[in-house]
């Protein structure tokens, strides 16, 4: 097989920052994707409905700017989030339901990650908004991991489950849930078999990486990302589960562009920035178990079936063909360095 074509996939959990930055990525995904759940962690972050339709406009500004009429990026849409915070009102969310420019809210608790800062610091504070968003059937993204020093960054997402997520999913029953970008075998069972309304991203370098990958030959900053790269045996059971057929697992990309400094730094950011090959990536890891069949379920049917919205008509072509992922690519006066910067690829997708 030499040709792939799928219906137009979505990128269910992306960064896409803002200024100069967000000029420098947002044709990468708009080139790949036809819409993509844009995550609020901004500095400050996107806490109100008014905050979301203003990031809306300065992204497809910056789109405009960079990709002018280029086909391929023709009809991107940004799928905005709200920041909960542990002020976050219950009215806000009821707002963003109405808006139809917002279409879930994200959860970090605080100090897990990049700009986490103004996150959850305990789940009785966000009751009233939780409720709210039960009530609105609007879905809650979650960033999995507890934040509790002692805990063992590898088994932040695996207690997560047991301390917050299954009691979060017994008082709020008829939630719906996207626990983004799992990284266990025990989120991804957790996922496949719970009751309710529950989905799971998974990012392509959880798929093609394990923890190894940090540390080949030295410290490896852009394998770097939160929750942190596991085990081979969870790497594994995420694979299972993205090429299952499972409707409750989907593509997140989770790209997360940070500056070559910013990442080859003493204390690097975490993030991998993989936006500008995500399917191919995503080829890579489906063709190594044998289930590029399965690929279009997970990139372009179960994300839109979740959210509630209507599947892509469009079509997108990847033809095998090798080729090598940039060192670095221009990021504003900057530079980034892709995931796999260096490393061949066997498919490319076809120009739009
Ligand atoms: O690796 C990550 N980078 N994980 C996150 O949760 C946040 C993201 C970012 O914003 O850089
Ligand atoms: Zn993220």
């Amino acid at each position: 097989m030499d040709t792939l074509t799928l219906i137009r996939p979505d990128d269910w959990h992306l960064h896409l920052r803002d200024g100069e930055a967000l000029r420098a990525v947002v044709a990468a995904t708009a080139r790949q994707f036809a819409r993509a759940i844009v995550m609020p962690n901004l500095k400050p972050p996107v806490t109100t409905v008014g905050q979301a339709i203003d990031y809306r406009d300065r992204i497809l500004a910056a789109l405009r700017e960079t990709a002018g009429d280029e086909p391929a990026c023709a009809g991107f849409e940004p799928l905005m989030t709200l920041y909960l915070t542990d002020r976050t009102p219950p009215d806000e969310i009821r707002r963003a339901k109405d808006s139809g420019v917002v279409h879930a809210v994200k959860l970090y608790p605080a100090g897990a990650t990049t700009n986490s800062d103004a996150g959850v610091t305990s789940m009785a504070a966000v009751r009233g908004a939780i409720e709210a968003m039960q009530a609105a059937g609007l879905p809650l993204l979650i960033h999995g991991e507890v934040t509790d020093a002692s805990v063992d960054v590898f088994d932040r997402e695996r207690v997560f489950i047991d301390q917050v997520l299954e009691p979060l999913r017994r008082d709020f029953p008829a939630l719906r849930v996207v626990f983004e970008h799992i990284t266990t075998q025990e989120a991804a069972q957790y996922v496949a078999t719970a009751p309710g309304a529950i989905a799971a991203t998974i990012t392509p370098h959880h798929l093609l990486y394990e923890r190894n990958a940090l540390f080949k030959g030295g410290m490896r900053p852009h394998w770097y990302c939160l929750p942190i790269l596991k085990r081979e045996t969870h790497r594994r059971a995420l694979l299972e589960a993205a090429t299952s057929g499972s409707p409750r697992f989907f593509l997140g990309t989770d790209s997360a562009p940070h500056s070559k400094h910013l990442k080859e730094n003493a204390c690097g950011c975490a993030g991998c920035y993989t936006a500008p090959h995500a399917l191919e990536l995503y080829a890579a890891a489906f063709e190594s178990v044998g289930a590029l069949d399965r690929l279009e379920g997970f990139a372009s049917l179960h994300g839109p079936d979740f959210y509630r919205l209507p599947r892509n008509t469009a079509r997108v072509t990847l033809r095998r063909e090798s080729w090598t992922v940039p060192e670095a690519l221009p990021f504003g006066d900057e530079a980034i360095v892709p995931l796999a910067a260096g490393e061949p690829l066997a498919w490319r997708l076809a120009a739009g």
